[in-house]
């Protein structure tokens, strides 16, 4: 009896499914739809490689890659050392923002790379590993390309030329010494579209080599009232760092990044960041100690507003300088080439990546760019025109006679007397001697004779060889005449103008004329 229900239940159901099969299937129709829907759009889905893949840092035996893609995805590196890369890195955590750490490299090595993400994958780039401590890396230093008005974000074609020729250089790293964009403003939509013009010419040797942003007067965005620092940020990885001012090493040798535009403290290296400075200096065990800001401390064509906006604050950093061995100091802001030294620290300026150039007479006003090697031992470097012309080309230490160098104001400079030229010398002279117009040495330098007309000044330099270093400056003196007025001055960097001198005997006299009016009309009862 038991078998026959049971037979006879089966048979029941088997008749009601057939049943209500079609019901069943019609409920369940659109469900089955929409999920082979969503497995087809899956399957047409591509992903896309939105930025990077890009160099964040280095060192020699490691490396991190960082990249964004549209859609979220695992994150693999493909690399090795020859373009068959063998070797494999991968991250399985799904996201938009890839960061991948290859670890055991060979020192001093090229590696080539690229990189996937689901079905994202970027072209193949290499990069090199940092030799060791104390050995050779080449590094490419530029500055200054941003476009020259604010209503063109569009940036300057040479800096693109110049970007191209930096890759082949193939360094191992890149410094950039500031003013990327022309200004970041109120309006977000137009700072991005100006950094992102920024960002896609240097993505192009980021692919290749970690780069380095020093922030500039125009990146942070102060003329709105406060910083706004996130597209700086976003446009440098800058070795993981996320603050204006940091250090990181690379080879053995120390890097210490200023910001020449904190808040309030334009044109000053002070307070905390001084501070800050001091002792990461102090602290560093490296015999290669190299210092970049926007602003230099010996301006040729900003003076009295790159770091010298407070005298005592510029002394006070290049005797740091000095006193922790720093080497190489590399600013921007002037828009041109030049190199002072002083007290054996060597300072470049290099602003010529595309700003809108500037005529000093200290010369350099070329777009330019840097290629340099750097090891304990040794520095050397040559200044590079789009052309491909090497305009220069220097070695530290150098070799010979000690250099002299006149800052402050030009040779040939028409000043008022008593004025004292700037003169530096490249290393501490054993002696040094002054000499105007030819009269007796003198050890201290005095200002411009007071004699009206053109003077020389004789500069006379002994190194510890015994070598000689000597150069002869023309300078024209006018003296103050007797009204406390002063004549023309030929210098941007001269006191009051003979226009605005002019401008306040105008004011001076009109205010004489107005009392004596007032002094009349009151005689004759009027007011
Ligand atoms: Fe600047």
């Amino acid at each position: 009896m038991l078998v026959i229900y049971v037979k006879k239940r089966m048979e029941i159901s088997f008749i009601a499914m057939l049943l209500f099969a079609p019901l069943m299937l019609s409920f369940a129709a659109p469900y089955i739809a929409s999920q082979s829907v969503e497995n087809t759009m899956q399957l047409a889905a591509t992903n896309t490689i939105t930025r990077g893949p890009l160099i964040e840092s280095t060192t020699n035996e490691s490396t991190t890659i960082y990249w964004e893609t549209t859609e979220s995805a695992p994150s693999t590196v493909n690399y090795g050392k020859n373009t068959s890369m063998l070797e494999v890195m991968t991250n399985s955590t799904s996201d938009t923002v890839h960061s991948v750490k290859l670890t055991g490299l060979d020192l001093d090595a090229k590696y080539f790379y690229e990189v996937e993400s689901g079905d994202a994958q970027s072209e193949m780039y290499y990069f090199f590993t940092a030799p060791a401590d104390g050995g050779k890396f080449r590094m490419v230093i530029l500055g200054d390309n941003r476009p020259s008005s604010s209503t063109a974000p569009e940036q300057p074609e040479v800096f693109s030329e110049i970007i191209d020729l930096s890759i082949g250089e193939d360094p191992h790293l890149v410094i950039m010494t500031g003013d990327f964009v022309y200004g970041v403003t109120e309006s977000h939509s137009q700072n991005l579209v100006a950094w992102e013009k920024f960002t896609n010419i240097t993505d192009r040797i980021n692919h290749y080599a970690p780069i380095i942003g020093v922030i500039g007067n125009h990146d942070t965005g102060a003329s709105t009232g406060s910083r706004l620092l996130e597209y700086y940020f976003d446009a440098f990885l800058n070795f993981g760092h996320s603050t204006t001012y940091f250090t990181f090493t690379y080879a053995g040798a120390d890097f210490f990044i200023l910001d020449s535009e904190e808040f309030g403290l334009e044109g000053r290296i002070t307070g905390e960041q001084y501070e800050w400075l001091e002792e990461a200096l102090s602290s560093s065990q490296s015999p290669l100690k190299i210092v970049s800001a926007h602003r230099p401390l010996y301006s040729i064509s900003h003076i009295g507003s790159a770091l010298d906006v407070n005298i005592t604050e510029r002394d006070r950093l290049q005797n740091l300088f000095e006193d922790e061995n720093v080497t190489f100091f590399t600013a921007g802001h002037d828009h041109s080439y030049n190199r002072i030294v002083v007290n054996g620290v060597t300072h470049i300026i290099t602003g010529g990546a595309g700003a809108p150039l500037y005529n000093t007479p200290w010369g350099g006003a070329y777009n330019h760019y840097i290629s340099s090697n750097f090891s304990y031992s040794e520095i050397d470097y040559s200044v590079i025109k789009p052309s491909g012309v090497v305009s220069e080309h220097q070695k530290i230490p150098s070799e010979g006679p000690i250099e002299i160098f006149l800052r402050g104001f030009a040779n040939t400079s028409r000043k008022e007397n008593g004025t004292i030229p700037e003169i530096y010398f490249s290393e501490v002279p054993v002696t040094k001697y002054f000499s105007w117009d030819g009269n007796d040495n003198q050890t201290e330098l005095t200002g411009l004779p007071d004699v009206e007309g053109n003077h020389t000044l004789d500069v006379y330099a002994e190194n510890e060889e015994g070598q000689w270093g000597h150069v002869r400056y023309l300078f024209e003196a006018y003296i103050r005449d007797t009204t406390g007025f002063l004549p023309p001055d030929d210098t941007a960097d001269g006191g009051m103008s003979w226009i605005t001198n002019i401008a306040i005997a105008s004011i001076v006299a009109g205010a004489a004329v107005a009392v004596v009016i007032v002094f009349l009309l009151r005689r004759r009862g009027k007011i």
